[in-house]
Protein backbone atom coordinates (compact mmCIF):
# COMPACT_ATOMS: atom_id res chain seq x y z
CA UNK A 1 0.00 0.00 0.00
CA UNK A 2 1.06 3.44 -0.45
CA UNK A 3 -0.26 6.63 1.44
CA UNK A 4 -1.76 8.74 -0.99
CA UNK A 5 -3.49 10.97 1.53
CA UNK A 6 -3.13 11.64 5.24
CA UNK A 7 -5.21 14.92 7.01
CA UNK A 8 -5.13 15.75 10.89
CA UNK A 9 -8.67 15.03 12.15
CA UNK A 10 -8.13 15.78 15.58
CA UNK A 11 -6.71 15.74 19.28
CA UNK A 12 -7.89 14.49 22.33
CA UNK A 13 -6.69 14.95 25.77
CA UNK A 14 -9.96 12.92 27.26
CA UNK A 15 -11.07 9.61 26.53
CA UNK A 16 -14.37 10.08 26.42
CA UNK A 17 -13.78 12.60 23.16
CA UNK A 18 -12.26 9.36 21.00
CA UNK A 19 -13.82 9.25 17.39
CA UNK A 20 -17.04 6.74 17.55
CA UNK A 21 -16.47 5.16 14.16
CA UNK A 22 -15.37 1.77 13.60
CA UNK A 23 -12.33 2.44 12.20
CA UNK A 24 -9.32 0.90 12.49
CA UNK A 25 -6.10 2.50 13.76
CA UNK A 26 -2.64 2.25 14.58
CA UNK A 27 -0.75 3.68 17.12
CA UNK A 28 2.45 4.58 17.63
CA UNK A 29 4.01 4.23 21.40
CA UNK A 30 7.35 5.65 22.43
CA UNK A 31 9.23 7.38 25.21
CA UNK A 32 9.27 11.45 24.42
CA UNK A 33 11.57 12.40 21.46
CA UNK A 34 12.34 8.71 20.37
CA UNK A 35 10.47 9.99 16.94
CA UNK A 36 7.80 8.91 16.77
CA UNK A 37 6.20 12.14 14.72
CA UNK A 38 8.65 12.17 12.65
CA UNK A 39 7.95 8.96 11.40
CA UNK A 40 4.63 9.32 10.86
CA UNK A 41 5.64 11.88 8.72
CA UNK A 42 8.22 9.74 6.66
CA UNK A 43 5.65 6.93 6.09
CA UNK A 44 3.12 9.55 4.96
CA UNK A 45 5.72 11.17 2.26
CA UNK A 46 4.98 15.08 4.86
CA UNK A 47 7.26 17.21 6.11
CA UNK A 48 5.07 18.58 9.32
CA UNK A 49 1.78 16.60 9.28
CA UNK A 50 2.57 15.40 13.14
CA UNK A 51 4.20 18.12 14.72
CA UNK A 52 7.72 17.74 16.04
CA UNK A 53 8.33 18.24 19.27
CA UNK A 54 10.27 21.31 20.59
CA UNK A 55 9.59 20.65 23.26
CA UNK A 56 10.11 17.14 24.63
CA UNK A 57 7.05 15.06 26.75
CA UNK A 58 4.57 18.36 25.17
CA UNK A 59 2.22 16.48 23.28
CA UNK A 60 -0.34 15.44 25.93
CA UNK A 61 -3.20 14.47 23.35
CA UNK A 62 -3.64 11.35 21.07
CA UNK A 63 -3.73 12.65 17.60
CA UNK A 64 -5.92 11.31 15.23
CA UNK A 65 -4.76 11.25 11.25
CA UNK A 66 -6.75 9.76 8.41
CA UNK A 67 -5.17 7.91 6.45
CA UNK A 68 -6.05 6.65 2.83
CA UNK A 69 -9.67 7.83 3.96
CA UNK A 70 -9.53 4.01 5.33
CA UNK A 71 -8.07 3.98 8.74
CA UNK A 72 -6.38 5.99 11.58
CA UNK A 73 -2.88 6.66 12.45
CA UNK A 74 -2.99 7.79 15.95
CA UNK A 75 0.49 9.45 17.75
CA UNK A 76 0.09 8.48 21.41
CA UNK A 77 1.98 11.13 24.04
CA UNK A 78 5.40 10.27 24.74
CA UNK A 79 6.11 8.86 28.17
CA UNK A 80 9.47 8.93 30.37
CA UNK A 81 10.08 12.71 30.18
CA UNK A 82 11.70 13.37 33.52
CA UNK A 83 10.79 16.67 33.78
CA UNK A 84 7.55 16.25 33.70
CA UNK A 85 5.48 16.48 37.32
CA UNK A 86 4.38 13.45 38.57
CA UNK A 87 0.68 13.67 38.38
CA UNK A 88 1.10 14.31 34.87
CA UNK A 89 3.01 11.22 34.39
CA UNK A 90 0.65 9.24 36.36
CA UNK A 91 -1.92 10.38 34.37
CA UNK A 92 -0.38 9.56 30.89
CA UNK A 93 -0.20 6.40 32.35
CA UNK A 94 -3.63 5.79 33.25
CA UNK A 95 -4.81 7.34 29.93
CA UNK A 96 -2.37 5.38 27.86
CA UNK A 97 -3.37 2.23 29.63
CA UNK A 98 -7.50 2.46 29.63
CA UNK A 99 -6.75 3.12 25.72
CA UNK A 100 -4.84 -0.21 24.91
CA UNK A 101 -7.73 -2.00 27.03
CA UNK A 102 -10.81 -0.55 25.56
CA UNK A 103 -9.94 0.28 22.27
CA UNK A 104 -11.58 -2.04 20.46
CA UNK A 105 -10.21 0.04 17.01
CA UNK A 106 -6.96 -0.90 17.48
CA UNK A 107 -5.67 -2.91 14.87
CA UNK A 108 -1.54 -2.69 15.38
CA UNK A 109 0.46 -0.77 17.78
CA UNK A 110 3.79 0.24 16.54
CA UNK A 111 6.80 0.30 19.87
CA UNK A 112 9.16 2.77 19.38
CA UNK A 113 12.66 2.15 20.96
CA UNK A 114 15.37 4.00 20.22
CA UNK A 115 18.19 1.96 18.81
CA UNK A 116 21.16 3.46 20.44
CA UNK A 117 19.55 2.56 23.48
CA UNK A 118 18.74 -0.80 25.58
CA UNK A 119 14.75 -0.73 25.85
CA UNK A 120 13.89 1.41 29.04
CA UNK A 121 11.77 0.11 32.03
CA UNK A 122 9.16 1.86 30.90
CA UNK A 123 9.37 0.39 27.10
CA UNK A 124 9.34 -2.75 28.59
CA UNK A 125 6.40 -2.05 30.67
CA UNK A 126 4.94 -0.82 27.44
CA UNK A 127 5.34 -4.04 25.76
CA UNK A 128 4.14 -6.26 28.67
CA UNK A 129 0.88 -4.50 28.78
CA UNK A 130 0.86 -4.81 24.55
CA UNK A 131 0.64 -8.76 25.09
CA UNK A 132 -1.25 -8.87 28.30
CA UNK A 133 -4.19 -7.31 26.29
CA UNK A 134 -3.70 -9.38 23.33
CA UNK A 135 -2.47 -6.88 21.02
CA UNK A 136 -0.36 -6.92 18.46
CA UNK A 137 2.81 -4.93 18.08
CA UNK A 138 6.31 -4.44 15.87
CA UNK A 139 8.76 -2.89 17.46
CA UNK A 140 10.77 -0.23 15.40
CA UNK A 141 14.27 0.46 16.68
CA UNK A 142 14.23 4.33 15.53
CA UNK A 143 17.00 6.96 14.64
CA UNK A 144 18.91 3.84 13.14
CA UNK A 145 21.25 6.09 10.78
CA UNK A 146 22.85 7.23 14.36
CA UNK A 147 24.22 3.94 14.35
CA UNK A 148 27.08 2.54 12.53
CA UNK A 149 26.53 0.41 9.99
CA UNK A 150 28.47 -2.55 11.39
CA UNK A 151 26.92 -2.59 14.61
CA UNK A 152 23.72 -2.90 12.93
CA UNK A 153 23.44 -6.58 12.24
CA UNK A 154 24.68 -8.24 15.83
CA UNK A 155 22.17 -5.05 17.27
CA UNK A 156 19.78 -6.45 15.16
CA UNK A 157 19.64 -10.23 16.23
CA UNK A 158 20.27 -8.79 20.05
CA UNK A 159 16.86 -7.14 19.58
CA UNK A 160 15.19 -9.51 18.14
CA UNK A 161 16.18 -12.43 20.55
CA UNK A 162 14.71 -10.13 23.62
CA UNK A 163 11.43 -9.69 21.73
CA UNK A 164 11.08 -13.10 20.30
CA UNK A 165 9.63 -14.59 23.65
CA UNK A 166 6.13 -12.40 22.86
CA UNK A 167 3.61 -13.93 21.24
CA UNK A 168 2.21 -10.54 20.39
CA UNK A 169 5.70 -9.23 18.47
CA UNK A 170 5.04 -9.40 14.92
CA UNK A 171 8.68 -8.18 13.98
CA UNK A 172 11.22 -6.17 14.68
CA UNK A 173 12.16 -3.19 12.27
CA UNK A 174 15.52 -0.64 12.25
CA UNK A 175 14.06 2.72 11.15
CA UNK A 176 14.98 6.32 10.06
CA UNK A 177 13.36 8.70 9.27
CA UNK A 178 15.91 10.70 7.65
CA UNK A 179 17.49 8.06 5.33
CA UNK A 180 13.96 6.01 5.04
CA UNK A 181 15.44 2.74 6.37
CA UNK A 182 12.74 0.48 7.38
CA UNK A 183 10.05 2.57 5.77
CA UNK A 184 8.99 -0.16 3.20
CA UNK A 185 8.82 -3.17 5.82
CA UNK A 186 6.83 -1.17 8.49
CA UNK A 187 4.51 -0.50 5.79
CA UNK A 188 4.02 -3.74 4.58
CA UNK A 189 3.18 -4.73 8.02
CA UNK A 190 0.93 -1.88 9.00
CA UNK A 191 -1.08 -2.58 4.95
CA UNK A 192 -1.80 -6.54 6.40
CA UNK A 193 -3.18 -5.66 9.67
CA UNK A 194 -5.59 -2.24 8.52
CA UNK A 195 -6.40 -4.74 5.91
P1 LIG B 1 7.22 13.62 21.63
O1 LIG B 1 6.14 14.17 20.75
O2 LIG B 1 7.82 14.60 22.57
O3 LIG B 1 6.79 12.38 22.36
O4 LIG B 1 8.48 13.18 20.66
P2 LIG B 1 8.43 12.25 19.35
O5 LIG B 1 8.59 10.83 19.75
O6 LIG B 1 7.27 12.57 18.49
O7 LIG B 1 9.80 12.64 18.62
P3 LIG B 1 10.00 13.59 17.34
O8 LIG B 1 9.53 12.94 16.10
O9 LIG B 1 9.47 14.93 17.67
O10 LIG B 1 11.61 13.61 17.26
C1 LIG B 1 12.43 14.06 18.33
C2 LIG B 1 13.77 14.51 17.80
O11 LIG B 1 14.50 13.40 17.21
C3 LIG B 1 13.67 15.56 16.70
O12 LIG B 1 14.73 16.48 16.86
C4 LIG B 1 13.86 14.77 15.41
O13 LIG B 1 14.38 15.52 14.35
C5 LIG B 1 14.83 13.67 15.85
N1 LIG B 1 14.65 12.42 15.05
C6 LIG B 1 13.49 11.74 14.90
N2 LIG B 1 13.67 10.65 14.11
C7 LIG B 1 14.98 10.63 13.74
C8 LIG B 1 15.79 9.74 12.93
O14 LIG B 1 15.35 8.73 12.37
N3 LIG B 1 17.12 10.06 12.82
C9 LIG B 1 17.67 11.14 13.42
N4 LIG B 1 18.98 11.35 13.26
N5 LIG B 1 16.94 12.01 14.18
C10 LIG B 1 15.61 11.77 14.36
MG1 LIG C 1 5.61 13.81 18.85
Amino acid sequence: MRITSAEFILGVANLRQLPKEEIREVAFLGRSNVGKSSLINKLCGRKALARKSTEPGKTRELNYYLVNKTFYFVDLPGYGYAKAPEHIRSSWGNLIEKYLKTRRQVALVVQLVDSRHEPTPLDMMMIGWLEYYHIPFVVVLTKADKLPRSKMPNYLRAAKTTFASFEYCKDVIPFSSITGDGRHELMQIITHHVA
